[in-house]
């Protein structure tokens, strides 16, 4: 398998509870390395252009609200497979059907608040890590 690199938030209500520590040791354990990290306030204009495909859905002002309610840690991870190893760690959008084990089971309890989000593909992993880090910000190891 490919070694990949995809990105990684650990949302608001997770770095209220004190869970950066222990999400992160749940993607090196799994054999993804940090590569880039930074904690940041999102401003309502850069966490709606981050969320731009979602501009219509009816949960969008929603979304935006709750990703600016408090500090985030935005991450790139790497590893072999690195975008569908980490969408198995964080487990389904909804908490209430995300497989025991997972993050989102351990950490979130709604759909609104799911403690994590990760690329969904090759293409917006390139797109959202480039939307948070310049190259000389990314440490490959
Ligand atoms: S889709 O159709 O697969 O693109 O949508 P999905 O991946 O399920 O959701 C996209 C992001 O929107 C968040 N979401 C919500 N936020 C608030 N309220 C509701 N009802 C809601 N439904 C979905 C979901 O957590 C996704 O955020 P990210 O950060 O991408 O995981």
């Amino acid at each position: 398998m490919a070694t990949e690199r995809t990105l990684s938030i650990i949302k608001p209500d997770a770095v209220a509870k004190n869970a950066i520590g222990d999400i992160i040791a749940r993607f090196e354990k799994a054999g993804l390395n940090v590569v880039a990290a930074k904690m940041v306030h999102l401003s309502e204009e850069k966490a709606g252009g981050f969320y731009a495909e979602h501009k219509e859905r009816p949960f969008f002002n929603d979304l935006v609200g709750f990703m600016t309610s408090g500090p985030v840690v935005v991450q790139v991870l790497e590893g072999e497979g690195a975008i569908a190893k980490n969408r198995d760690l964080m487990g389904a959008t909804n908490p209430k059907e995300a497989a025991p084990g997972t993050i989102r089971a351990d950490f979130a309890e709604t759909i609104d608040a799911n403690a994590v989000h990760g690329s969904d593909s090759p293409e917006s992993a390139e797109r959202e890590i480039s939307y948070f880090f310049g190259n000389d910000e990314i440490c490959p190891r």
